[in-house]
């Protein structure tokens, strides 16, 4: 079959043709935005912040998703909680089903209840108050039907027993090595239901060969990809949002036949995080 999809490789590259399909999701306006903890290696309070670049970046990224049809929704932020922009911290959501976030770092733990009210404000009626530690979409991500699950540095083991048993869904943990690489959106991405791209060496060797066993074709990404955080994606299955200096990754997704968008987040990786750190997804039933 001709590949007529104008955005992928040329004549005789058999890449397949990518299909969006629409999303909701949350985020949370950046404008209690600043580092001054540090509970990454990413966050140094001694450098500044620009407050205005922050949220400029930040918004380009919102309208960028609602341009390419998806629809967002935003949380109100609140002071005091200058992480609060990483939307993805905030919850879990699988068939509308709300797994609440419970922080490691004293600094956060004030967000989870502020989301999961969101959450109740917006309707949503299955919600979950956890009893283990985990940080949200930070180490949860959804690939098909089966949940990735990151721990190592955040998210404790026992909640991934835990969040299996609430969505009933297959849970299936990974355990991260490189404390930069803290939170499982930052060492890997969900392509599409089947396709994943990661950075192995972010990864126990055990955890390495249950990726290469589940995704035996996924993107690897090198070092220079994980250092600029190309792996804090997002996909619709067709555009591929990343930091823009993830350029290795950028063709690797290309050559894939996906639509890779590059994005400035830079000052928000001052706290550690960029593209899908600011984006959970809202999935219903
Ligand atoms: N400063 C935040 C923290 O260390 C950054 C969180 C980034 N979020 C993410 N989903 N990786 O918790």
């Amino acid at each position: 079959m001709p590949n007529t999809d104008t955005a992928g490789p040329g004549p005789g590259d058999r890449a397949p043709v990518r299909t969006a399909t629409p999303r909701r999701l949350l985020m949370c306006r950046p404008s209690h935005f600043d580092v001054h903890y540090s509970i990454n290696p990413w966050m140094h309070p001694e450098k500044p912040v620009d407050a205005g670049l922050a949220l400029a970046q930040w918004t380009r990224l919102r309208d960028l998703y609602r341009e390419l049809g998806h629809t967002v929704e935003e949380i109100d932020p609140l002071p005091g909680l200058p992480d609060m922009v990483f939307a993805a911290n905030g919850a879990t959501v699988i068939d509308g089903k709300v797994l609440g976030a419970r922080f490691r770092h004293a600094e956060r733990t004030a967000e989870g209840p502020a989301y999961l009210s969101w959450f109740r404000a917006q309707g949503f009626t299955e919600l979950l108050w956890p009893e283990h530690i985990n940080e949200g979409e930070g180490d949860y991500l959804l690939a098909g039907r089966r949940l990735l699950a990151g721990t190592g540095f955040r998210t404790d083991p026992r909640s991934h027993a835990e969040a299996q048993e609430f969505f009933g869904v297959p849970v299936t943990g990974l355990t991260l090595v490189d404390p930069e690489f803290y939170h499982l959106d930052t060492a890997l991405a969900v392509l599409s239901d089947d396709e994943v791209m990661y950075y192995p060496e972010a990864f126990t060797p055990g955890s390495r060969a249950v990726l290469r066993e589940l995704f035996p074709d996924a993107v690897l990404a090198t070092a220079e990809d994980a250092a600029v955080f190309g792996l804090n994606a997002f996909s619709d299955g067709r555009h591929v949002l990343l930091p823009e200096s993830a350029t290795h990754l950028t063709g690797e997704l290309r050559r894939r036949g996906f639509e890779p968008i590059g994005v400035d987040l830079t000052e928000l990786l001052k706290a550690g995080g960029s593209v899908k750190c600011c984006t959970l997804e809202l999935r219903g039933r």
